[in-house]
Formats: C-alpha cells, structure tokens, sequence
C-alpha cells in the first residue's frame, strides 16, 4: 500500500498535483512542497495566525489542516494576493502605517483584514479587532495594524466612489 496520497489543489490560481504523505499539514504542503515560503508557521496549535490563508474565500489556519483535506479546493497565500504585480489597498495601508515590524504576522494579519473588507468594506475598530483576534503580533501593539485595515477600508471606498463618478461621466457624456 503507497504511503502518499495524492492532492490536486489550486493554490493562487494554479492546480497543482503532487504526492504527500496523509499526515503532512497543509503549512508544510504550502511551504516545503510547492515552494510557497509567504505563509509562514509559528505555533503549529492554531494559535498564532501566521499560517493563515484563505481556503475557499475563508482565512483558515494552515497549520490545522492536513493537506490532503484541501483536494480540489482553492487556496490563497499570500503570494496571490496581489494581482497584476500590484498590491492590493491592505498591502499598501500596511506598509504605509507602518503596520509591520519583523513581519512574521503580516501574511497572516493582511489575509484575515482582507477577508474582513470582502465581507464588511467599512467596518468599526471593534471589528477590524475581532476580525484579527485570532492573528498576533509580537511586536506592533496592534494599533498601527487596526489603523492600516481601517485604511485599506477608505482606500476602497475612494475607489469605488472614483469608479462610480467616471461611470456617471460616461453616461453624461453618452447622453449629452
Ligand atoms: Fe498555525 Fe500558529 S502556526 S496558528
Ligand atoms: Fe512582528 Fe507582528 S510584526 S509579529
């Protein structure tokens, strides 16, 4: 009897096929078998949030699940987060309210902020800090963190709102 199974996953828009043993964790799988080294391990008990990805649209924490529990689903690391080598509005908040220290967090906190704004674009301090109580970080106090998800919020409106004038500009446009 083999000691591998196989897994067929779509991790950031790519399926990948490989053969793992039953007891691999998906960190591991993410990491080490597919090279993908953005979703980072830290506590391996589902406490820390470092490992957390997106898995089918939800943050889940990596570290507690085996990968051969993700066959046919899809996955998002961090790496795939960005689109077009463009950062997303949470990228670009973290880095411009100095939201990360060693970063060893920030995969993690920039996934489940994102998931957050997915569901809730405009959400109160009380949530974003909900929203991110299964993720620490050692190092910033968590101030400049909810200040970033908070920010990523206005960028996304700013850029709907944008996106809404030049369609009603348009429709002047066609209309006059
Ligand atoms: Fe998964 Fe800490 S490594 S929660
Ligand atoms: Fe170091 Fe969060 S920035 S753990």
């Amino acid at each position: 009897m083999s000691l591998f199974q196989h897994v067929c996953v779509t991790v950031n828009g790519r399926l990948y096929e490989e053969e793992v043993e039953p007891r691999q964790l998906l960190v591991h799988f993410l990491r080490e078998t597919i090279g993908l080294t953005g979703t980072h391990v830290g506590c391996v008990i589902g406490e820390c949030g470092a490992c957390t990805i997106l898995l089918d649209g939800k943050p889940v924490k990596s570290c507690l699940l085996f990968a051969v529990q993700t066959n046919g689903r899809e996955i998002v690391t961090i790496e795939g987060l960005a689109g077009d080598g463009k950062l997303r509005p949470i990228q670009e908040a973290f880095v411009e309210k100095y939201a990360l220290q060693c970063g060893y967090c920030s995969p993690g906190m920039i996934l489940a902020g994102h998931e957050l704004l997915r569901k809730n674009p405009d959400p109160t301090d009380a949530e974003i800090r909900k929203a991110l109580a299964g993720n620490l970080c050692m190092c910033t106090g968590y101030v400049q963190i909810v200040e970033a998800v908070r920010a990523a919020a206005e960028k996304l409106k700013s850029s709907q709102r944008s996106a809404s004038e030049g369609e009603n500009l348009e429709v002047f446009l066609a209309e006059s």
